[in-house]
């Protein structure tokens, strides 16, 4: 398995990216790895100008290509996702996330903006050519915390649906491995069993 994940945050004090650390935690509790991407690390100029010539967008577009599997998150902004997430999904080819798994989470500040992910993020990944795009994880501003030694602080229903994605999202992986492979569908395995905050 070959997974990654994309941090879509401009900001240096992501919600929406320790919420993405924290699930890539429990992955690698189970022995599954990932190489990450953060969007805010790319050359903002050649984000802006959509140069896909530049290195180290090529160099990001390569490690989506080689993926079976992204783990994407996102803040809302403007009901909607962000835009320099965008500006990185716009420089990949027109099936860039081509039989790949994707799982979205994402943060807003209002609960009310929670279908931000189906009417705006899901459709752009699905355009992308993304073989499953699963439900994805939705949490407010209220429910994301940081205590004061600056560990992560999450509501325990966050916890839940976190779990949950990843265990869908690890399913979904074996489903598409086996499409990949030409195989009849297994039955789920529940094989994530060490997640835990
Ligand atoms: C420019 C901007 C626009 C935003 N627009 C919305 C919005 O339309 N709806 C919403 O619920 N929250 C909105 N928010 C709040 C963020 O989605 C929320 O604080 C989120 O958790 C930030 O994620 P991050 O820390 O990963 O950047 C906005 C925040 C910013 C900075």
């Amino acid at each position: 398995m070959n997974i990654i994940t994309i941090a879509g945050s401009p900001s240096a004090q992501s919600r929406s990216s320790r919420l993405l650390a924290e699930a890539t935690r429990w992955l690698h509790e189970d022995g599954i790895s990932t190489t990450a991407i953060s969007v805010r690390d790319l050359p903002a100029e050649d984000l802006l100008f959509a140069n896909t010539k530049s290195p180290a967008l090529q160099a990001a577009a390569k490690l989506v290509e080689a993926a079976s599997g992204i783990i994407i998150a996102t803040p809302v902004y403007k009901a909607a996702y962000s835009g320099v997430l965008k500006a990185f999904l716009d420089i990949l080819p027109q099936y860039g996330f081509a039989g790949k798994v994707v799982l979205p989470i994402v943060t807003g500040g209002s609960p009310a903006h929670m279908l931000a992910m189906d009417y705006a993020l899901k459709p752009v990944l699905s355009a992308l050519g993304a073989r499953f795009v699963l439900n994805g994880v939705y949490a407010t501003d209220s429910q994301v915390r940081t205590r004061d030694d600056g560990s992560l602080d999450l509501d325990d229903e966050i916890v839940l649906r976190l779990e949950d994605g990843l265990q869908r999202f690890s399913d979904s992986l074996e489903w598409s491995a086996h499409l990949e492979a030409g195989s009849t569908l297994p039955a789920a395995t529940g094989q994530l069993t060490s997640l835990r905050c």
